[in-house]
Order: C-alpha cells, then sequence, then structure tokens
C-alpha cells in the first residue's frame, strides 16, 4: 500500500514537473547501443533517480508548461504561452527563451529590460539586453548533444539533443545494451569517476588554465579548474561529491578518511570561539568567492569556491591579469584572500587585524 502512495505520487510528480525526455530522435541502430531517457532507469535504480531529481543536474531546461504553475516570475510583458522553455532556476538564477528559441533579452514589446531573474533575492539583472541571443548552451546543459539541427526545428535553439538537462546517459553513456537484457549488470555500462569527466562541463574555457575570473570574483562553473589550482589538486570530484547528490551533500566532510585530522583540526575547532558558534570548515576555506547570479556584499558572491588554501599575506591579490588566444582576461591566483575568508564576518575589522589572527590559525587557541 505504502509502495503504491510513493509510486503514485512519482508517477503524478513525473508528468507534472520532469524534464521530459524529448524526441527520442535516436533510432536504433543494429548492434549499437541507444539512448533510453532517465525514466526508464528510475525502474530499477529508485535511490540514484531521487537522488539526482532533487539535484540540480536535470533542472537545466524544462518546458514552459512544466514550470507555469511554480512561483517563477517572467519577464516584463511575457506571459506564460510566450515562453517555450525556462533555462535553470533551481538554485542561483533563470533565464527565458521564446517562442522561436531565442533566449529573451528585453520586455515583450522590445524595450529594454532586465531579464534574468535571480532567485535568492528575487532581483532582476541584465541580460545581454536588446541582442538575438540564439541558445548555444546545449554541450554543458543536455544530455546527448549533437551540434548538428535545430531542437524542436525553432531556429533560436542550436543543435539537438535526446534529453533535456543532464540525465542519467549524459554521464553513464547510451543505456539500451544495459537496459534490456535478461540480466542488466555492471559491465554493459560505463562507471566514469574522474574529474574529467565532470570537468567538461565544469570549466569555462579549457581544463589547462587557472580559473577565470571578472568583476572581483571567480566567474562560475570553473570547479575543476579550482580544484586543480588549489590545495586539493589531483583531488577527484567524486572523492567529495556524490555525484547524484545536491552539493550541499558531500559524501565526505573535511576530517573523514585519512584527509584531515579529527584530532588536529576538528576536536580543536570546536573547542574555540568559532567552534563554538558552529563555524565549520568552509566558511572560512570554502567562501563564496564566486558569482554566478548576484553578488551580497564587496567579497560575497553566491557560488562556494573550491580553492580552499588562505593566503594570509595582507597584500596578497586573489587575481592577476593575463591573456588568452590572444585576449586579456583575469585570472584567479589558486588561494582565498583574507577579505573574502574573514571579513564577510568581521565587517568593521580590516585586513591588518585579520592577517594577525589569521597567520598560524590552528596553532593559536581562538
Ligand atoms: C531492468 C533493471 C535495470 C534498468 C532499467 C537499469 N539498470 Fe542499471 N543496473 C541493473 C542491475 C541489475 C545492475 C547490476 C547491479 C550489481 O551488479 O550490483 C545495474 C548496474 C548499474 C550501474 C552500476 C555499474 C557499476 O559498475 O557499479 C550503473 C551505473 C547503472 N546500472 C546505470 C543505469 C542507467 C544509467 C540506466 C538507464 C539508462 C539503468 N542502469 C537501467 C539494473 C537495471
Ligand atoms: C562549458 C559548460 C557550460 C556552458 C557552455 C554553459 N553553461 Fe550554464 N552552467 C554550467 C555549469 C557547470 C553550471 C553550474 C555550476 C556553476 O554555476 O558554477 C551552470 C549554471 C547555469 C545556470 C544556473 C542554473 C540555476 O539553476 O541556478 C544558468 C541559468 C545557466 N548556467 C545558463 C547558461 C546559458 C544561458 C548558457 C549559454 C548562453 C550556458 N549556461 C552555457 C556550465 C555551462
Ligand atoms: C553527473 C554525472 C552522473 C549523472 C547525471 C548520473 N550518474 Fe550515476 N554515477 C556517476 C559516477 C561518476 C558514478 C561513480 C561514483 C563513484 O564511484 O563514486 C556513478 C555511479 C552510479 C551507480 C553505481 C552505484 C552508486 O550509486 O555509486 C548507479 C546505479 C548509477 N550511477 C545510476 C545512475 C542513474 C540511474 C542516474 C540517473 C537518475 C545517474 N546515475 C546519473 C555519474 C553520474
Ligand atoms: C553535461 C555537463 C555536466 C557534466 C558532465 C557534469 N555536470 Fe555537474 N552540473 C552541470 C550543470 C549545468 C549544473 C547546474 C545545475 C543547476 O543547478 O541548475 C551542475 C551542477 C552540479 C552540482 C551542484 C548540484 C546541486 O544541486 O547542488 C554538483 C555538485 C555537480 N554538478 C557535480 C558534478 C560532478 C561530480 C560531475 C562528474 C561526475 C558532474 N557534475 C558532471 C553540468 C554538468
Ligand atoms: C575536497 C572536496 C571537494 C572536491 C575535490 C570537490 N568539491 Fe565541490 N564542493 C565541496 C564542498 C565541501 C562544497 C560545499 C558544500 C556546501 O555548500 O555545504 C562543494 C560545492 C560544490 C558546488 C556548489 C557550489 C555552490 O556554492 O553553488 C559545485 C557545483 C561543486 N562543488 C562541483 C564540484 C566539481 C565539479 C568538482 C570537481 C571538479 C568538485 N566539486 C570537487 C567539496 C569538494
Ligand atoms: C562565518 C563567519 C566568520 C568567519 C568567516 C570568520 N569569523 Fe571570526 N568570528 C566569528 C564569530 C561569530 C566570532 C565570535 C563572536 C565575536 O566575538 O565576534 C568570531 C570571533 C573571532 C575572533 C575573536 C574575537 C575578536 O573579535 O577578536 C577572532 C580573532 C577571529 N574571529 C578571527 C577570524 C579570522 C582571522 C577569520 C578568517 C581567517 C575569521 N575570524 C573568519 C565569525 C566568523
Ligand atoms: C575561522 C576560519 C577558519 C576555519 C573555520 C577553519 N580554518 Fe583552516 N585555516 C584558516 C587560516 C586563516 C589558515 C592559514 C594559516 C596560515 O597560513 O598561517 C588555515 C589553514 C589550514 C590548513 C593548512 C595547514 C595548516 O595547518 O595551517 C588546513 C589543512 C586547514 N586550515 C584545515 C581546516 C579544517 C579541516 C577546518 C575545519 C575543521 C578548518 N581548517 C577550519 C582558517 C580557518
Amino acid at each position: 500500500m505504502r509502495l503504491k502512495i510513493i509510486l503514485m505520487g512519482l508517477s503524478l510528480f513525473c508528468i507534472g514537473v520532469l524534464t521530459a525526455v524529448t524526441t527520442m530522435a535516436q533510432e536504433k541502430k543494429e548492434g549499437e547501443a541507444w539512448y533510453v531517457g532517465s525514466e526508464k532507469c528510475q525502474e530499477c535504480h529508485m535511490d540514484e533517480y531521487s537522488e539526482w531529481h532533487a539535484s540540480g543536474h536535470p533542472w537545466k531546461l524544462r518546458r514552459g508548461w512544466q514550470v507555469k504553475y511554480t512561483p517563477l516570475p517572467l519577464p516584463k510583458g511575457y506571459v506564460w504561452d510566450d515562453i517555450s522553455y525556462v533555462i535553470g532556476g533551481a538554485t542561483k538564477k533563470a533565464r527565458f527563451i521564446d517562442n522561436e528559441g531565442y533566449i529573451i533579452t528585453t520586455a515583450k514589446d522590445g524595450s529594454p529590460a532586465k531579464t534574468q531573474y535571480n532567485i535568492q533575492d528575487g532581483s532582476w539583472s541584465n541580460y545581454h539586453p536588446g541582442e538575438k541571443k540564439p541558445y548555444k548552451c546545449g554541450p554543458c546543459h543536455m544530455s546527448a548533444y549533437s551540434p548538428v539541427g535545430h531542437q524542436d526545428g525553432l531556429p533560436g535553439m542550436i543543435g539537438t539533443w535526446v534529453e533535456n538537462g543532464v540525465g542519467c546517459e549524459e554521464c553513464h553513456g547510451p543505456g539500451s545494451t544495459h537496459t534490456y537484457q535478461d540480466e542488466p549488470s555492471k559491465d554493459t555500462i560505463i562507471v566514469d569517476a574522474s574529474g574529467q569527466s565532470c570537468g567538461k562541463c565544469h570549466q569555462r574555457s579549457g581544463t589547462d588554465i587557472p580559473p577565470l575570473a571578472s568583476g572581483g570574483f571567480v566567474r562560475h562553473h570553473e570547479q575543476f579548474n579550482e580544484v586543480d589550482i588549489g590545495a586539493h589538486e589531483g583531488t577527484d570530484c567524486t572523492e567529495c561529491h556524490d555525484p547524484h547528490k545536491r552539493a550541499d551533500q558531500v559524501k565526505k566532510g573535511c576530517s573523514s578518511g585519512d584527509c584531515h585530522s579529527e584530532k588536529e583540526y576538528v576536536s580543536f575547532a570546536k573547542e574555540t570561539i568559532h567552534g563554538k558558534a558552529e563555524i565549520n570548515c568552509i566558511e572560512c576555506h570554502m567562501p563564496k568567492a564566486t558569482k554566478s547570479a548576484i553578488k551580497t556584499g564587496r567579497f560575497a558572491g553566491d557560488v562556494r569556491t573550491h580553492m580552499v588554501k588562505i593566503n594570509v599575506d595582507p597584500a596578497a591579490s586573489m587575481f592577476k591579469d593575463g591573456m588568452l588566444k590572444g585576449k586579456k582576461v583575469v585570472y584567479s591566483q589558486g588561494f582565498v584572500t583574507l577579505d573574502f575568508a574573514c571579513l564577510n564576518c568581521h565587517g568593521s575589522k580590516d585586513k591588518m587585524w585579520a592577517a594577525k589572527n589569521a597567520k598560524d590559525f590552528h596553532k593559536t587557541e581562538y
């Protein structure tokens, strides 16, 4: 009975909100695996499915009608019938696609308007105001992306894909051979837990450069390069993250396994002023030095950085100028500075104060 209710609830949920498995364009070819869609995997992998469903990966692109009954507001002048798809809207921000497949950059009547909705504070930002912006974002947001053609035949949608969002098979490969066997086994499905497999999308201009920055913040989706240049260089994403779960459900805390000694860091930390105030490692070591949608202060964006090392020199700068493919860019240096690590909480103090107190931090009794 209970199972039945859960199943009923789930299927209703699926009809209502789920990232629809769009046209299964991929035809079955003799002897070749094809894509079956995440719904199919759910039949046998309920746990992974539910975790994935609660995370950001499936939510990258939803049809207007799937989002219509949620509280998400629309840009000026638009009604839901004008919206073919919503981009994101899971954690940080949402953008909207019109019925031609272009990302909306003005009010409905063509006058200037802010068209990116920021979830955390309900504000709106400019998104390429007035430009005609095709949706070219598929390689990192969709499953089994192909640059050929236009999804749904809409001119603004560049490329085609088999499922909206990052579905099971984007990471595990096409699943028909695995799924339609008398006995599905481990040998018929791909499992790639390397950092590179995540780095395909969690970077922006290549995996061999320092994380890019702009406007005084690290740019978002640079996690691969952030890890690589920071103190955790060489650590795969999956050592800390369960790839099916939300980011804040990391599978290992900093002191688990043989990482950071429970005795040296955690037990000691609990005795300190910060420990008693329940301020944990990531508040100082992974501050929101990265910006996706909004900033909430001079040194506070909305995405945690993975660079973890704190540079206690008050004169250090987190960023430096550089060149990339003949263009001037700003790179991150691979550490966080005291303004990001301390002054968001200690707003009335300055860097000199922070430097004095930060040096040999874990050897000092506060
Ligand atoms: C009919 C049931 C069934 C369906 C449908 C199914 N699987 Fe499986 N899957 C299994 C079984 C059984 C195993 C083997 C479990 C074991 O040996 O521990 C497995 C194992 C796996 C593994 C683990 C491999 C490893 O090395 O541990 C992955 C990943 C996986 N499936 C992904 C998928 C994906 C993605 C889909 C959808 C495309 C899918 N499965 C659909 C039954 C199914
Ligand atoms: C190189 C891969 C890549 C490309 C290309 C890319 N994105 Fe993303 N995007 C990501 C990743 C990874 C994240 C999440 C991690 C982060 O923000 O740090 C993200 C996050 C987002 C979010 C926030 C979602 C939410 O729920 O808050 C939006 C909106 C978004 N992208 C829109 C776009 C649009 C529009 C384009 C095309 C103009 C685009 N992205 C191109 C990788 C990419
Ligand atoms: C972002 C990439 C990604 C997506 C999306 C994804 N997986 Fe996985 N999955 C992985 C990786 C990587 C592992 C291996 C994890 C490890 O070794 O720590 C894995 C492991 C598994 C396993 C083995 C047991 C386990 O939990 O470690 C199963 C079963 C599985 N995935 C099924 C699924 C299903 C079903 C979906 C869709 C609902 C899905 N995965 C979506 C990357 C992904
Ligand atoms: C096909 C592109 C792609 C691949 C491959 C990919 N990601 Fe993502 N990832 C994204 C995008 C896009 C988002 C933003 C989703 C959102 O919140 O809207 C994201 C979000 C995340 C989040 C935040 C999710 C949340 O809800 O808190 C984590 C953690 C994450 N990815 C880890 C991984 C790991 C680990 C791997 C490799 C096993 C991986 N990703 C592979 C595109 C990708
Ligand atoms: C040393 C452990 C560790 C490694 C390695 C690691 N992460 Fe994380 N990651 C974390 C922790 C801790 C958080 C913050 C969780 C929280 O907010 O509670 C996080 C947060 C995130 C977020 C959400 C950021 C935000 O604030 O919105 C994304 C996306 C993410 N990680 C992706 C990745 C990817 C992709 C990789 C590999 C390139 C990776 N992580 C490697 C520990 C790690
Ligand atoms: C997440 C918020 C937060 C962060 C980040 C943080 N602190 Fe604190 N800090 C507190 C709180 C709360 C207290 C205890 C209440 C108080 O006295 O202000 C405290 C107390 C202190 C004290 C003792 C009281 C005093 O004002 O002299 C020092 C010294 C200190 N912090 C230094 C630092 C340094 C150095 C950093 C950066 C490496 C830092 N803190 C980062 C919240 C934070
Ligand atoms: C209140 C801020 C704050 C908190 C909370 C914090 N750290 Fe630190 N940590 C620092 C500062 C500042 C440094 C740099 C000290 C230096 O370079 O002299 C540091 C340095 C480190 C180092 C480098 C080696 C060393 O011993 O100096 C490690 C490893 C570390 N911290 C781990 C942790 C772990 C694990 C936790 C959680 C149990 C944690 N930190 C919590 C501020 C903090």
